[in-house]
Order: structure tokens, then C-alpha cells, then sequence
């Protein structure tokens, strides 16, 4: 039988890149760059739980994958000096295994739910009474014989995070008091990240090579660091480890991620949608069919920077590529002539 440990995941489970990224994660909120409001926030609502002697409210955070959800949540527990349990919607299949962790859980820990859109109804109607009256509400039996058992729960903070808050039912997302949105950074932020990385992990490097990798970032954290290692393993195998311009435009070149970041399956997707689908608009599921990739992971990692870039529009009927996407596909847009 599963224990409630099993559903938790421990960050010293990580192996090889992500324990990495975990020395690259920013502890406290003074060393967390970008998201300034949300920040401000966070500072006041810290500093009035701890004034009142009492756990955080819930939070819900959302945005798009590599943002730093799980980040601020870790900063946040360092911030309150609060216990932090980690698990996942998909981890927790049976509303006894939520169960089993709420009441492992002491007075004023965190736990946060990573993907919490993708826990199922029953387990989601657990948490209901938890996290609005700290309460378990055990049906015992069953019939016209069943019976409901109440145990109370210590006050404790949930912090979900999601990539769409319009992903959570309506009565789950009611029961967060705070909601942040995470936003792509700014570039000159991102290059600040990669500044702090390269400190942290003794990369020497110059100044063009900081700007090169944050234009190539998708104005994201994960991808930043992403890309700063790999342009590290590629200068330490083709010269003396030290990140020069040409080394880092080479090896972008060798990793295929071109000057807006784009990689080979933001180009598939882009090229599918013009050559198998006239342009669209075509629907996500035939998109994931036809390039190869799975619907959630179009959906949620490539999408959102694609539409950023204004290369991609979703309609009811389906996504369809912009004139923006084919000028960089360097392809004409069909009609386009006709409208001059
Ligand atoms: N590493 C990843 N995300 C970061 C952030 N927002 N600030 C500082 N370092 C980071």
C-alpha cells in the first residue's frame, strides 16, 4: 500500500539537471529577480501572517511552465520559515490519498499542489471543506446507513499552481484568498538570471553572450538556465569553458534554437499548420497528431510563447498562423499579395 510519503515528491529526489536548477533556485524574495508586484505582495502578505501569528492564505499561482511557480512557493515557506510538502494533481489519484497527507500535515506547513487542475473531481471535493473550515469530511459506510465523520485538520496553507487559472473549477479557485499570475520576464531581467546563474555555477563569460541567451530565452527562467548549460558543455568541449560570442552563437546554431528562441518543434508546429493545413485553422488534437507531440504539451509549453510572438491565434474553430508566423518562416502568406 501506498503511504502518504508516496505521494509526496522530495526535492532531494531530483537527479543530475533538475538538482542542478534546485542550487540555481532563489531562496528568499530579496534574491528572486522580476515579478516586482508580486513580490510587493507577497512581502505584505509574509510580514502580516507572521504579525498575526498565523499561516498565509491559500494562494493560487498561475502562468505559463518554467515561470518559477515552484520557486515562489519554496520562497515563501523559506520566507515564513513554514515546513513545505510537494506533490502533484496527477500524483494524487484517490481522495484517500489526499486524505492521508492533509492529516500528516502540522500546524502552519505549506502544501503545494503543483498542476492542481488536473486533480479529479472527488479528490478535488476533499478539499473543500479542508481548505475552507480545515476539515475532513469522512462518509463511513454506505446507503441510507452512511454516515459523515468530521476530523479537524491543523490550519495549514495550500499554494496550487496551474498554467491557466480558467483551468480550476470555479468553487476551487474561490477558496484561494491571494491569486498571482506570473508573467513572461522582462529581457533585462532574464539576462539578470543568467548573471546570478553563471556566478553560482563559476561560468566566466561576456557580456554579448548574456544578452544572446536571454534573446533566445522566451522570456523564461528553466529556459535560460537551459540554454546557459548547454552553451557551458559546449564551450568547455570546443575551447577552455569560457562563454565567448562566437562560441555561443555556434553552439545556439548546433542546439537549433534560433534568434527568438524558437526550436525545432516550434518550427514543426508552425510549418504543419502551413503546409498540412493551409494556414488553418486546424484543431489542437489533428495539430498534435500531425507533428508528432502531444496535445497538453503544444498546449501549455509551446502555445503561449508562439502566441507571444503574435505567430499564432487560437479561434473556436482552431489555431491558424499569423502573417507575423509566415514572414518568419520566411514564407509569403497566401492572399497577402491581394490585399495591397
Ligand atoms: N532562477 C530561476 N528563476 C529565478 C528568478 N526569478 N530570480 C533569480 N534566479 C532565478
Amino acid at each position: 500500500m501506498l503511504t502518504p510519503d508516496d505521494r509526496l515528491i522530495s526535492p532531494t529526489e531530483k537527479r543530475g539537471e533538475d538538482a542542478l536548477d534546485l542550487s540555481l533556485r532563489p531562496k528568499f524574495l530579496t534574491e528572486y529577480i522580476g515579478q516586482e508586484k508580486i513580490k510587493q505582495n507577497l512581502e505584505i502578505t509574509v510580514a502580516a501572517a507572521k504579525k498575526r501569528g498565523e499561516p498565509i492564505e491559500h494562494i493560487l499561482l498561475y502562468g505559463a511552465p518554467g515561470l518559477g511557480k515552484t520557486t515562489l512557493a519554496h520562497v515563501i515557506a523559506n520566507e515564513t520559515g513554514a515546513n513545505i510538502r510537494v506533490t502533484s494533481g496527477p500524483v494524487i489519484e484517490k481522495s484517500g490519498d489526499l486524505a492521508a497527507i492533509l492529516t500528516n500535515l502540522e500546524a502552519g506547513d505549506i502544501l503545494f499542489i503543483d498542476e492542481i487542475h488536473r486533480l479529479n473531481k472527488t479528490v478535488e471535493e476533499i478539499l473543500y471543506p479542508a481548505m475552507e473550515d480545515y476539515a475532513l469530511d469522512i462518509v463511513m459506510g454506505k446507503g441510507p446507513s452512511a454516515r459523515t465523520l468530521r476530523l479537524d485538520l491543523p490550519k495549514f496553507t495550500i499554494i496550487g499552481a496551474t498554467t491557466l487559472a480558467s483551468l480550476l473549477s470555479a468553487p476551487l479557485r474561490d477558496r484561494f484568498g491571494i491569486t498571482h499570475h506570473l508573467n513572461f520576464y522582462e529581457s533585462s531581467d532574464i539576462e539578470k538570471i543568467i548573471s546570478r546563474s553563471a556566478r553560482i555555477l563559476n561560468i566566466e563569460m561576456d557580456d554579448k553572450s548574456k544578452i544572446e541567451i536571454a534573446r533566445r530565452s522566451r522570456r523564461t527562467p528553466r529556459i535560460a538556465n537551459r540554454l546557459l548549460k548547454r552553451v557551458r558543455d559546449y564551450c568547455e568541449v570546443k575551447s577552455d569553458g569560457r562563454i565567448t560570442i562566437e562560441n555561443c552563437l555556434d553552439a545556439m546554431n548546433m542546439l537549433e534554437v534560433d534568434h527568438l528562441g524558437l526550436d525545432l518543434i516550434d518550427r514543426r508546429i508552425l510549418e504543419t499548420i502551413v503546409h498540412k493545413f493551409k494556414g488553418g485553422p486546424v484543431g489542437l488534437n489533428t495539430l498534435a497528431a500531425a507533428t508528432g507531440e502531444e496535445a497538453d504539451t503544444i498546449e501549455n509549453m509551446y502555445e503561449p510563447y508562439l502566441m507571444q510572438l503574435g505567430f499564432l491565434d487560437r479561434s473556436p474553430r482552431g489555431r491558424i498562423i499569423t502573417a507575423l508566423g509566415y514572414e518568419h518562416l520566411g514564407l509569403a502568406m497566401p492572399g497577402a499579395d491581394k490585399l495591397i
